[in-house]
């Protein structure tokens, strides 16, 4: 662990010349040029191709494999079944922390889930590898699979990394039964997949007892940890290369069995492997959203207070480990009652494990929840928007904290402005476009909590007046290069220009994780810290140097601005940060700097971004056919970095939401347990021309508590409010409930629908 340099108070930095500059990506050249490199894009002097063969059963074992077979293929060098594996020091049955999952490398011939790796095959040529896998002919004893949220169920330890499975506050039966108005309703959500536009791949190269991964990973720290258990050589042995994901989702911040499996078969044939994953194979061991069921019962006062919230989820897992969908949690974030309780219980399924996938347990959960307000909106005879003000959190809801900032009501005002909310008819089927489509309106509040990993970085300042900064950041997408570059340049005083940022493997200093919607937060404190302690360091030495025109003005005397320093008390006596590194004789000075949560900043505030979305789509009334046609969000997220890339992410989440509500799941056949449409065809993500006219805004927020640089992150939150209004916009146009997601033809025309 570096030792944290810059003992001294920082000098005073002025910020605003980078941060909150609508910069474009910085990355953005070198990938439209092809230049930025993605894992599967090296191919190390020597490099082998392994593929993985997968179970077609979702459960029973694996009676036999025509390993001869395989083996006989000329270019085959290697296959790697559970008869033949060797050893590990890491038991793969262990739970491990946080995102290590229980995961298959081939420990026994059980298999557990459709898609879950039965054998490793490595040859000279991935053609080699694929034919050597197909001849490998796998024969199993097949039991039946236990599938869908109809089989018996337990209450889970922990839902989502380590919530509590139940919270009450309050009589919440007391106060449903009191309550003059009440909705009882059950919504399903389906298993969804992370579908990234780049599979997994794994290069995998030993030298002695050092492993060199070429992988996309969001939290290169916690992966390199895990890697290191398994094989028993230490961390610092284990070097992972992350410079370009194309896309995470939260699947990549987890360790999965062909991960294991890649690294192994270098091991073992001493030579780099490559290895990856066909895009129906990323439906099994690497994760995905869990499917629930969830009952909402809400009792309403006659002026349409929440006299009562419960919120119950079942949630499937897999047979081996628990990842429990913290769907319920929604009901803890989102509006005020007196009485609230939410409570998770489980099923195990033969499926691989599901795990964490963009804003975890808040899209599925705010989704049911946010039909589930319009329906009680509905039943007090009250405007969906006036309702959600008559419940408007002031504090959090059954903890009492005060917010560290909450600009919903604001969110609510510009959202339902900018998008007209104002003349929508209450009843449902008021509105036909002139082609003649039913046009329904609803809406839906968005609500993201505001989580810290730990991270540290290293800012080192140049002679030549250029600084360069070194954490493992991740850039999957978000464009973090770009916002932590600006807050670089910001906490040392110089142009975004002037500032290079190392990034992307644990050869650099721990990033943390890029997830939860955290990482500029997290990435951005410890670069900001190291930022202003290189400085401060500067500072020291200008200040104790008897020919400088700083001499004698202390630390807290000096101000930076654009690479120099001046004098407080005389702005007209300054010194160039390369002036004071080459009398001192110095190439550079550096600063290290954590990012993490303190507590002493955050005090007894509530943590969470908040916004609202406005949905209208348009349906078919004689084919029942539903698009999306415009979505307009106002999101309060803290301070904003970078405007234009901000403005990307929360269409993207927007995008997605329009996604959950009308286009994704998984189907499985329930004879054999297989996924039926795992592939991008029959797995429906929108395309543009399913893409509504987006629209997001801003909405400013200064927050003193959430971290130093007042930052709450805008990953995932606007994912959550899209689910509901969107669904919600159906039941406008229709007089269709939307209870099960995607949204479906047969729901929109079954016989009883619109009745
Ligand atoms: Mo995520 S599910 O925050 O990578």
């Amino acid at each position: 662990m570096p030792e944290t340099h810059g003992a001294q108070a920082s000098p005073n930095l002025r910020y605003g010349s980078n941060a909150g500059q609508p910069l474009t990506r910085r990355d953005g050249y070198l990938k439209v040029t092809g230049r930025a490199t993605y894992a599967a894009d090296n191919h190390p002097e020597g490099m082998l191709y392994a593929v993985c063969a997968v179970s077609t059963i979702a459960r029973g074992r694996v009676a036999h494999l025509d390993v001869e077979a395989a083996k006989a293929h000329p270019h085959v060098v290697e296959v790697i079944t559970s008869a033949n594996r060797p050893p590990l020091a890491g038991d793969p049955e262990a739970k491990g922390s946080l995102f290590a999952f229980r995961l298959e490398a081939l420990q026994n011939d059980r298999v557990r889930y459709a898609n879950q790796p039965i054998a490793l095959v490595v040859a000279e040529t991935l053609e080699a590898a694929t034919e050597g896998a197909a001849l490998l002919k796998p024969h199993y004893e097949v039991e039946p699979p236990r599938l869908g949220l109809d089989v018996e169920r337990f209450v889970p330890e922990t839902v989502g990394v380590g919530s509590p499975p139940s919270i009450a506050h309050g009589d919440v039966e007391a106060g449903l039964s009191a309550a003059p108005l009440s909705i009882d309703a059950t919504y399903e959500t389906p298993s969804q997949y992370h579908n990234a536009m780049e599979p997994y791949a794994i290069v995998a190269s030993w030298d002695g007892d050092r492993l060199t991964l070429d992988t996309p990973n969001q939290a290169p720290y916690m992966a390199r940890a895990a890697y290191a258990g398994f094989f028993g050589v230490p961390p610092e042995n284990v070097l992972i290369r992350t410079p370009f994901i194309g896309g995470g989702f939260g699947s990549k911040a987890i360790l999965a069995g062909p991960h294991i499996l890649c690294a192994l078969a270098a091991r073992m044939t001493a030579r780099p492997v490559k290895l990856a994953l066909t895009r129906a194979q990323m439906f099994g061991p690497v994760g995905h959203r869990g499917q629930t069921r969830q009952r909402v019962r809400l009792g309403m006062e006659t002026d349409g207070r929440l006299a009562a919230i419960s919120h119950h989820a079942i949630a499937a897992t897999s047979s081996f480990d628990d990842f429990i969908e913290p769907s319920a949690g929604a009901s803890r974030m989102l509006y005020a009652s007196p009485a609230i309780a939410i409570t998770h219980e489980a099923v195990r399924n033969d499926i691989g494990t599901p795990g964490p996938m963009r804003a975890p347990g808040l899209a599925s959960g705010s989704a049911a929840l946010e039909v589930a307000i319009d329906e009680a909106a509905e039943a007090c005879g009250m405007d969906p928007l006036d309702f959600r003000l008559a419940n408007y959190a002031e504090v959090e809801p059954i903890t009492g904290k005060p917010y560290s900032s909450k600009a919903l009501r604001e969110c609510y005002a510009k959202g339902a402005t900018t998008f007209g909310w104002s003349g929508r008819p209450r009843a449902p089927r008021q509105m036909r476009d002139e082609d003649g489509f039913l046009v329904g309106w609803g809406m839906g509040t968005a609500v993201f909590h505001c989580p810290m990993f730990a991270a540290e970085a290293r800012a080192a300042l140049g002679g030549d007046g250029t600084a360069t900064v070194e954490t493992s950041a991740i850039d999957m997408g978000q464009g973090a290069l770009t916002a932590l570059a600006q807050i670089a340049a910001d906490s040392l005083g110089l142009d975004i220009d002037q500032v290079t940022l190392r990034f992307g493997g644990s050869h650099l200093p721990d990033g943390g994780v890029a997830g939860g919607s955290g990482h500029t937060a997290t990435a951005g404190s410890a670069i900001d810290a190291a930022g202003r302690n290189a400085v401060a360091r500067l500072a020291e030495l200008a200040t104790a140097d008897r020919d400088s025109p700083l001499f004698g003005a202390g630390n807290v005397g000096v101000v930076v601005r654009a690479g120099r320093l001046h004098r407080k008390d005389d702005e007209s006596r300054s010194e160039s940060y390369a002036d004071i590194l080459a009398r001192a004789h110095l190439a550079e000075i550096d600063g290290w700097g954590k990012g993490a949560r303190d507590p002493a900043t955050v005090g007894d505030h509530a943590l969470q971004a908040h916004g609202a979305v406005f949905a209208e789509v348009k349906v078919d009334p004689d084919l029942g056919q539903v698009r999306a046609t415009r979505l307009i969000g106002a999101f309060a997220a803290g301070r904003i970095i970078n405007p234009r890339l901000v403005l990307s992410q929360l269409y993207g989440g927007m995008i997605w939401g329009a996604s959950f509500a009308l286009h994704e799941g998984s189907s499985i056949d329930r004879r054999t347990g297989r996924i039926m449409n795992a592939d991008l065809g029959e797995y429906h993500v929108p395309v543009n021309a399913d893409v509504p006219l987006l629209e997001a805004l801003l909405v400013n927020e200064d927050d003193a508590f959430v971290n130093s640089l007042g930052i709450k992150g805008v990953g995932e939150i606007s994912i959550t409010g899209t689910v509901g209004a969107i669904a919600n916009a159906v039941w406008h146009a229709t007089g269709v409930r939307v209870r099960k997601f995607p949204v479906r033809i047969e729901t929109i025309m079954a016989p009883t629908a619109g009745a």
